[in-house]
């Protein structure tokens, strides 16, 4: 094998156009699902405080917001939504007049080839920020019921779907849901709908901002029972090959950064779109880094999500989206 003198790996860097014509990973604003939190009880966008340049937003505000991320090239969006009132079974999650059916009428009113995917989860929904309908053990502990909460889920994607959502995202990690789902889903007729699955989704200290944004920080207890361990790497493996199985069409690997390893390993695993979420944590990190200036904002914003991408990830859902599109010049 030569060395230096003839091997120079320089001389592909010398220009920019020479760096463009090798470079190995792209970005591109289709790449980019915006993830946004639509309030029932709000008129006017109410800033979220940790996230600088994020708010919930009034239903009002969906179709300029359709339109804007049309222009910026941005083809998905990913809607949560806060309700009125919040129950134990966060039934307010399937009352058809609630944020998210409402936003998506909206937004396909105005731009009726945006692919909308809705988070489908109760957390938002509970009076006690839980994922699921809670049971106590016969100990008098407190528990969340795995297969009560499946019959909520299905009854919020069919509502979903049925307000026009192309893509139903279950966030929740409850076991066999993604099944079950696909079951109600075919049973009233949306065999079309697809399902994009938090396959591999982590118990992680950096949903820490979203809590607020969503207001759905669990009352008592965390979210270990039913998010993975951050330790394991091969049950994502395992995650993955079930929610493909029960026929998950596209899989996410939640947080991004923390487990670019993951993503790869899930990438090499399947065949399936991958999307990883560069959540909450990972965007209030970098602003705030930027605003007390230890890096260049759009720098930052720019490596992260082509680190995304690299390690393996078609689809990026991020907050960053609308800045980075801008900067990719969409
Ligand atoms: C649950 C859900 C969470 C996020 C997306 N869906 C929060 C959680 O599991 O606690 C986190 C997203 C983010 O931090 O950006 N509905």
């Amino acid at each position: 094998m030569s060395t230096f003198p003839i091997v120079r790996p320089r001389r592909l860097r010398v220009t920019a156009s020479m760096r463009t014509l090798v470079r190995e990973t792209t970005l591109a604003p289709s790449d980019f699902i915006y993830p946004m939190f639509f309030n029932a009880a709000l008129d006017t966008p109410s800033p979220i405080a940790t996230m600088p340049g994020i708010s919930q937003l009034p239903v009002s505000h969906a179709k300029a917001q359709a339109k804007l991320l049309a222009e910026r090239g941005i083809k998905s969006v990913l809607l949560f939504g806060l309700p009125k009132t919040k129950d134990p079974r966060g039934e307010s999650g399937c009352d058809p007049d609630g944020p998210v059916p409402r936003a998506i009428a909206e937004m396909k009113s105005a731009v009726p080839d945006l692919v909308v995917v809705t988070d489908v989860c109760v957390d938002e929904y509970t009076d006690h920020g839980h994922c699921g309908v809670l049971r106590k053990r016969r100990d008098g502990s407190i528990e969340v019921d795995n297969d009560a909460t499946l019959e909520v889920l299905a009854k919020m994607s069919v509502m979903h779907a049925n307000a026009g959502a192309d893509i139903i995202a279950p966030s929740d990690m409850m076991d066999g849901r993604v099944g079950f789902i696909r079951a109600a889903l075919d049973g009233a007729s949306f065999e079309t709908t697809a399902i994009l699955s938090y396959a591999v989704k982590y118990a992680s200290c950096f949903y820490g901002p979203f809590r607020d944004a969503a207001d759905c920080a669990p009352k008592f207890g965390d979210r270990a029972g039913y998010q993975m361990d951050p330790a394991n790497a091969r049950e994502a493996l395992r995650e993955a090959a079930l929610d493909e199985a029960e026929g998950a069409d596209m899989l996410m690997v939640k947080p991004a950064l923390p487990y670019l390893d993951v993503i790869r390993a899930v990438r090499e695993k399947t065949n399936l779109p991958l999307a990883a979420y560069n959540v909450s944590g990972e965007y209030a990190m970098v602003h705030a880094a930027a605003a007390a200036k230890m890096l260049d904002l759009d720098r930052a914003i720019m490596e992260v999500l082509t680190s995304i991408r690299r390690a393996g990830a078609d689809l990026i859902l991020t907050y960053h989206a609308i800045r980075a599109a801008e900067i990719l010049g969409g």
